[in-house]
């Protein structure tokens, strides 16, 4: 009879909520397979790592994070090192070193390649076979077993198991899944993108874009529901376009707004999405967002650059003033839409003048939150070949200013709020203070709310309370609990 303890699995997840939602499949699968949560990845068995390679530093990220991992496989307190060949050891008894995944776009884009610097990774796969993971951790099992059995285990085995697929018709939605959270789900509703932004590399490493179908999507958010979800995010690089590959498209026409209404049908009580491409955003998803009580009062909405010029030479599809003006309808059709946006600075051939207008817009628009970027190359995107590249020391300057905008307008948003009551979806307490409840509003502020004397944390946590806004600093609101529903 086998009395050995289950292994244990430990996930570290980059980059966007594609990832985090990937994260919760990869979990989910391993756990039908048996194995459990670990800890800490000192004490798992196998460790796999969801990457992003977006921006450079994000690759430099995951480099350093597996690099520092070797010392794990060769603890000489745990393993004896041969003394001829020195990656070589020999493991104790049952004492197996860990074994190292990397899934997610570096696995896509490099497969293979990635061995080259990280020999000690044991698993590479990618962004369109995770459901495979439980499988290539059985496969590295098996040859770290036949190593063994032969009389020694090669730390990084020249057999690594590699597996990468160039596309996939299943969606990773149709798999097990460990939530995080209980009431929180990621509801991908399509895969991939086909916008091409000159900068960006994610078709490359994500494929095309594919809509996963109506039906399915309804009958996801039913379950989800029916297990209790309190809130849903639907997923894509650009949900806007959900739809248009789909039978009951008509002429290519988008059904976003269509997908938003049919899953808020289910009773779910907070709807989400993200992203949206403003070319994309239609006035009929506009009129389902005023209109549909479960819809967030939230919108993310890259705008990238305020300049013609750029947004053109990015190959976004739309002109500031057509971003304005979406701006302005939102505005209109849901009085305290909360807003954030995505924007980036550098872009090659940029000017002062364009950056100037980056942080006009800015200014004009009064974000409740950006997410800054300072343009990162990406091999193989048409931009890397653009020349007129903006020095660093100049784009940095540029960088700072737009982030002192930043925040300067998420303080005025945040402001805005004292006095008000908002409902407050509690997901725990504070990383700061255990008595602290935290959660975010309805338009997806982060706030904090103290924990009432003598209740304990669990019996808020994915609950939706009613507090009073007292205080606001840039990224979070304060205040007082009125009531729990
Ligand atoms: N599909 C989403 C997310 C794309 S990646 C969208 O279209 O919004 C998230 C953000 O990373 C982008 O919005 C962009 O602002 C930023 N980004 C992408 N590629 C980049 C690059 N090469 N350099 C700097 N920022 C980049
Ligand atoms: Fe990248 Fe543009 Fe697609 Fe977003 S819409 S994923 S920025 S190519
Ligand atoms: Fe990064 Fe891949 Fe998402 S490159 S941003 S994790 S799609």
């Amino acid at each position: 009879m086998n009395t050995s303890p289950a292994p244990s699995y430990y996930i570290k997840t980059f980059g966007c909520q594609m990832n985090k939602h990937d994260s919760e499949v990869a979990a989910g699968l391993l756990e039908v397979e048996g194995l459990q949560p670990a800890e800490s990845e000192a004490a798992a068995d196998l460790i796999v790592f969801l990457t992003c390679c977006v921006r450079e530093n994000a690759d430099e990220r995951l480099q350093g994070q597996v690099a520092s991992l070797k010392a794990l496989k060769t603890n000489p307190e745990k393993y004896r090192l041969s003394e001829e060949d020195e990656p070589r050891i020999e493991c104790g008894a049952g004492q197996a070193p860990p074994l190292i995944a990397v899934g997610g776009c570096i696995g896509q884009r490099d497969g293979e390649k990635l061995l080259e610097s990280l020999p000690h990774v044991d698993i590479v796969f990618g962004t369109h076979n995770i459901e495979r993971l439980p499988a290539l951790y059985q496969q590295a099992v098996a040859k770290r077993e036949a190593a063994e059995l032969a009389g020694s285990y090669v730390a990084w085995q020249p057999d690594a198991t590699v597996e990468i697929e160039e596309d996939s018709d299943s969606f990773a939605a149709d798999l097990p899944t460990a939530r995080e959270h209980p009431w929180h789900a990621w509801l991908p509703i399509t895969q991939g993108c086909d916008n091409f932004c000159t900068y960006c590399i994610v078709p490359y490493v994500r494929g095309r874009e594919k809509s996963r179908p109506m039906a399915d999507v309804v009958e996801h958010a039913r379950q989800l529901v029916a297990d209790g979800v309190l809130e849903i995010t639907l997923l894509g690089q650009n949900v806007n376009s959900y739809g248009h590959d789909l039978p009951e498209s008509v002429n290519g026409a988008p059904l976003f707004a269509e997908i938003l209404r049919r899953v808020a049908e289910t009773g779910i009580k907070r709807l989400g999405f993200a992203t949206s491409h403003p070319k994309d955003l239609l006035p009929e998803t506009i009129e389902v967002m005023a209109t549909t009580p479960a819809v967030m009062h939230h919108l993310h909405l890259p705008v990238q650059s305020g300049s013609n010029a750029v947004l053109d030479a990015m190959g976004r599809n739309y002109t500031r003033e057509q971003y304005l003006d979406l701006v302005a309808q939102l505005r209109a059709a849901i009085p305290g839409i909360t807003l954030s946006t995505d924007m980036i600075v550098g872009f090659p051939g940029e000017t002062d003048d364009d950056f100037e207008d980056s942080l006009a817009l800015a200014e004009e628009v009064v974000y409740d939150q950006m997410f800054t970027f300072l343009y990162s190359k990406r091999e193989g995107t048409p931009a890397a070949a653009m020349t007129h590249e903006v020095p660093a020391d100049i784009a940095q300057e540029r960088f700072n200013r737009l982030v002192e905008c930043v925040q300067s307008s998420a303080r005025i948003c945040n402001e805005r709020l004292v006095g008000s009551t908002q409902e407050v979806l509690i997901e725990g307490s504070s990383k700061r203070d255990a008595h602290m409840l935290t959660g975010r509003t309805f338009g997806s502020k982060v706030m904090h709310v103290p924990l009432p004397e003598g209740a304990c944390i669990d019996d808020f946590a994915g609950r939706i309370v009613t507090a009073h806004v007292e205080e606001a600093s840039t990224w979070f609101l304060r205040g007082s609990l009125l009531d729990r529903t």
